[in-house]
């Protein structure tokens, strides 16, 4: 099946010093989305950078004809609300968490949809996609770790190849639009196999950002992805 493949750089490998820049120069390389990697030190064991950092970066996240790009925000804190929130306010277009660091799932999503944002939930390497039996209308993206979440330049864990299909299966049962998000070790020569098992958008930090030339590393994931 053809399906809308999206690529989203991680800034978490980008050069931090010179982060508007980096955002930039990535989307003039092509990129769909702005990945940007959230850690607490709490949740996860690393820090990284928070609401400020984003409505920062905010007027960067466009093309060069001004076109929006969406800042895709991916949660790896607990307590979820109160940074959600806070990330609504920042200029996030699509909020991420981790069903665990939440106590109360629904209300989590309820509350980052109700300031206008696309609300999803991810799935660490061990965790069961089981709380979709009751989340999968009302969530608007899925995005399965396939690596423990913390770090960038991990190496790809192949079993959430098993899970992006289990996923995929939920998503088109539901009828919904729902994103099938992938992230962590995602390279140009994995990138296929990973849309074969039934994903859509594709999170990358090393691969892009550990390159001098951005576009040529996006250049080659779309040619694998239509191979
Ligand atoms: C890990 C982050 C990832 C990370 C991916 O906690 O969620 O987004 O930046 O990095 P790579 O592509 O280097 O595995
Ligand atoms: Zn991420």
């Amino acid at each position: 099946m053809s399906r809308t493949h999206r690529i989203a750089p991680s800034i978490l490998s980008a050069d931090f010093a010179r982060l508007g820049e980096e955002v930039r120069n990535v989307i003039a390389a092509g990129a769909d989305w702005i990945h940007f990697d959230v850690m607490d030190n709490h949740y996860v064991p690393n820090l990284t950078f928070g609401p400020m950092v984003c409505s920062a970066l905010k007027p960067h996240a466009k093309k060069p004809d001004g076109t929006p790009v969406p800042i895709d925000v991916h949660l790896m804190v607990q307590p979820v609300d109160p940074l959600a929130q806070l990330f609504a306010d920042a200029g996030a277009d699509l909020i991420s968490f981790h069903p665990e660091a939440s106590p109360h799932v629904h209300r989590s999503v309820q509350a980052i949809q109700a300031r206008g944002c696309k609300a999803g939930l991810v799935f660490n390497p061990a965790t069961s996609l089981d709380v979709l039996d009751w989340m999968i209308d009302d969530i608007d993206l899925i995005l399965i770790m396939s690596v423990n979440p913390g770090f960038g330049g991990q190496s790809f864990i192949e079993s959430a190849l098993r899970k992006i299909e289990q996923a995929r299966k939920r998503i088109d049962a539901s009828g919904r639009d729902i994103r099938l998000e992938v992230d962590g070790g995602i390279k140009v020569d994995n990138i296929a196999r990973v849309a074969a098992a039934g994903a859509d958008t594709f999170v990358a930090g090393s691969a892009i950002f550990g390159k001098p030339d951005y576009r040529s590393v996006i250049d080659a994931m779309r040619t694998a992805l239509k191979a």
